[in-house]
């Protein structure tokens, strides 16, 4: 006896990165960014007055929508706020998939995508990426309502070029979305292709470029028609007023912003030097992350060992991620204590 939807009843719902307790950890392993928020965001925050906690947040975060816009060069029209990406996702779902409606994406890729097709009871067309990551041809044809890219991918940090994606999205019969929730760490996106395509929405996070993976904070891109349909499925104060305070400055400060990535990016072109030296394959990432192969070792086993060090990396036991470890980009000290682990543990 089950009071639960059948569908509810046998999903086993998202299972989200280890977040230890002890602060004597090296946390390598959900893609936070290493390093605080802007200078610009403590101020903010410092500067929250009762009256904003006591009264309801604007309902369209209307002073996040317009530095957004002013960034990317769009009116407010073409942005929707949300409590993360993840709140993207979940909402772009209901939107658009049922039980007649499918979604499809390539797999390996965000493994919170097969968790809500269960939920909202629709068909998961999973077509898979070759071992190089390209994007499968057959994604175009599959008569999905909804098709998500991940651009850069998790876990594996590739990049599909953004005139492929242009393609594609001419191609399909629904609504293309692409998750650029790591694009802060790559040399190009896709923003442009909103202006062309009224199918194509694009995801961003405050919680990668911006270090603020805490606050809650994401949005949509899209043209204006889809962002009206979108706002429909929103709860009405979906971002609060604290987070939109601090997600606003965070999106002002673009100098801040550019250093942080620029450190990021830095680290992992040293890192993916370190572990090609060490037994690992490594893909070139453009995101926050690194997807190491094992050439001659048991990734399940390296995993186990440097969790036993206090080091936590993310594994996957899913096909084509059975012999790999995801490593989040930490300061140049985390990326040393790893090293330095990982060197042991292959000697052992
Ligand atoms: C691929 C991908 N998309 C979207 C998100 C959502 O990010 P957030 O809800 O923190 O904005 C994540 C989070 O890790 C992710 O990995």
């Amino acid at each position: 006896m089950t009071y639960f939807r059948e569908n509810v009843e046998k999903a086993k719902g998202y299972e989200p990165g280890f977040q230890p307790k002890e602060a004597d950890v090296v946390k390598l392993n959900t893609n936070e960014n290493p390093y605080p928020p802007s200078p610009q965001v403590m101020k903010a925050l410092a500067e929250v007055t009762a009256e904003r906690l006591r009264r309801y947040p604007d309902p369209q975060a209307n002073e996040f929508r317009q530095a957004a816009g002013q960034l990317h060069g769009l009116s407010p029209e073409y942005i929707m706020c949300c409590n993360g990406g993840d709140e993207l996702l979940n909402i772009a779902f209901r939107a658009f998939c049922d039980e007649t409606r499918p979604v499809a994406y390539p797999v390996p890729s965000y493994s919170l995508f097969p968790v809500l097709a269960k939920l909202q009871n629709c068909k998961a067309i999973e077509v898979p990426f070759d071992t190089e990551f390209n994007l499968p041809a057959k994604l175009a044809s599959t008569d999905a309502a909804l098709t998500i890219v991940c651009n850069p991918n998790a876990p594996s940090g590739t990049f599909v070029a953004v005139e492929e994606l242009a393609s594609l999205a001419d191609e399909v019969s629904g609504v293309l979305l692409i998750d650029e929730a790591y694009v802060d760490f790559a040399e190009v996106n896709c923003i442009e292709l909103v202006k062309n395509f009224d199918n194509v929405i694009i995801l961003r996070s405050m919680s990668k470029g911006y270090s603020l993976a805490g606050m809650r904070f994401g949005y949509a891109i899209a043209q204006p028609d889809l962002i009206a349909g979108l706002m429909k499925l929103k709860d009405s104060y979906n971002v609060d007023a604290i987070a939109i305070a601090v997600a606003a400055a965070a999106i002002k400060d673009q100098k801040y912003f550019k250093e942080n990535v620029e450190n990021v990016k830095a680290e992992r072109a040293r890192l993916t030097i370190q572990l090609r030296k060490l037994i690992f394959d490594v893909p070139d990432s453009q995101s926050n992350f690194v997807l190491a192969k094992c050439k001659n070792c048991k990734a399940d086993q390296v995993y186990e060992k440097l969790t036993r060090r206090n080091i936590y990396i993310r594994y996957f036991a899913h096909p084509g991620l059975e012999d790999k470890l995801r490593i989040s980009i930490g300061t140049p000290e985390q990326n040393d204590k790893l090293f330095s682990a990982l060197q042991e543990i292959l000697a052992e």
